[in-house]
């Protein structure tokens, strides 16, 4: 007897990484690992000029897609997670006040919650509705005489919602508090300009959204704000000095960097910048609201967040369960049978699960990116018909 194919595996969980990068990112990796190879600031010699070119080059690349008006005031970080930690520990001192979602992520309520044993730092959160949005007006009241900043998720990495940024930088910058805005769901599909925003920490990832190589991913940072450094060393910079330099970027960029990583990124960023992040932005709108419209009508099946109508307000994130059965249950038969990967549980956010109401068992979440297809989102479709039907 013939034996079934396996079906082709369909990679859903673009909010936890971007499996799939554009071609170039994986060259520009390659070519600076074969070609150049050394670090910046160091060696006056041809690769060490191209190794500070990637640098610069990179920095202008980021500017260019977040509108930064300084370059110097990009910080590289591993990751959004170290980015969100520098603007946290860097800025807040003892007695200060935070106002933060109830959407955010661990990547800052476990700092908060660290400096608030180590520091005396106090925060409130503001909810969400049962559709998990939030609303501008609240983060009004929340704040405090000794309120220093406002910390908000630019889009829910459980529910896909965006978050009402505008409002909230508009009301920072008429209080004088700083804005910190946790752009990891956002970078790369949502178009960005922190100027316009009155973002004043724009901490973002270069793995999901951007397309580029894990271990990516940076902090912008406005002039109007200072910030302290808690790694300190060799930067190729002021090697005179036994003090760490207080120019920027070399403050806050101790050791070898990751131009390997960069050099991918600075692809990545490339590519959107010639695609157009609206363009993006347009292609997983439309694989969602296709998504959103059929499960909608699934019996037994429960849609967390906005529903279809509502696409100019999310991301490509959508969380569902199935009425009775567990996520995990749900995302093992999704993988084993229909060869699907989706991300089910707490999604490290269970702060968020508990303002939606999910918590402590979470969600199947899928997520879409740019190189998913209209084909993939049938499939994902007629999966969860018949698993909501058995
Ligand atoms: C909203 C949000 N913040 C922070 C993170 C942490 O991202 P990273 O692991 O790239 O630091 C994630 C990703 O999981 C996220 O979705």
């Amino acid at each position: 007897m013939k034996k079934k194919k396996a079906p082709k595996p369909i990679y859903f969980d673009c909010a936890a990484t971007t499996r799939q990068k554009p071609p170039q990112v994986i060259k520009a990796v390659t070519l600076f690992a074969n070609e150049v190879g050394v670090s910046h600031g160091r060696g006056t010699y041809k690769p060490g000029i191209e190794a500070n070119e990637l640098v610069y080059g990179t920095r202008a690349a980021l500017a260019k897609l977040f509108h930064i008006q300084r370059s110097d005031r990009i910080l590289y970080m591993k990751n959004v997670t170290e980015g969100i930690n520098t603007a946290l520990k860097g800025f807040l001192k003892s007695g200060d006040h935070v106002v933060l979602s109830g959407l955010e992520h661990n990547a800052v309520i476990r700092p908060l919650n660290k400096l608030k044993a180590s520091r005396g730092i106090e925060y409130s959160i503001v909810p969400a509705n049962s559709l998990g949005r939030l609303n501008p007006y609240d983060f009004e009241k929340a704040l405090k005489p000794n309120t220093k900043m406002i910390c908000l998720t630019h889009a829910s990495n459980v529910t896909g919602n965006l978050s009402p940024v505008v409002e909230v930088g508009a009301l920072c910058s008429k209080k004088g508090i700083a804005f910190l805005v946790d752009a990891a769901q956002t970078a790369g599909v949502v178009p960005i300009d922190a100027q316009a925003l009155n973002i004043d920490f724009l901490a973002f990832t270069g793995h999901k959204g951007l397309m580029g190589p894990p271990g990516t991913g940076g902090l912008a940072v406005s002039s109007k704000w200072n910030l302290d450094s808690f790694i300190e060393g060799g930067t190729g910079s002021n090697s005179d000095s036994e003090e760490q330099p207080q120019q920027w970027p070399d403050k806050f960029e101790s050791g070898t960097q990751n131009y390997w990583g960069l050099a991918g990124l600075k692809a990545a960023v490339d590519f959107l910048l010639k695609t157009s992040v609206m363009a993006i932005r347009k292609k997983e709108e439309a694989l969602t609201v296709q998504f959103l419209k059929e499960v909608e009508g699934i019996k037994g099946l429960k849609l967390l967040g906005l529903p279809a109508g509502a696409e100019k307000e999310r991301v490509a994130v959508v969380s569902l369960n199935i009425e009775g059965r567990d996520p995990s249950e749900v995302g093992y038969e999704l993988d084993e049978k229909y060869g699907i990967m989706t991300r089910v549980g707490l999604h490290c956010a269970p702060l968020a699960h508990r303002t939606i109401g999910t918590y402590p068992i979470g969600t199947v979440r899928f997520s879409f990116g740019f190189y998913n297809t209209e084909k993939e989102i049938e499939t994902a479709i007629k999966a969860l018909k018949e698993i909501a039907k058995a």
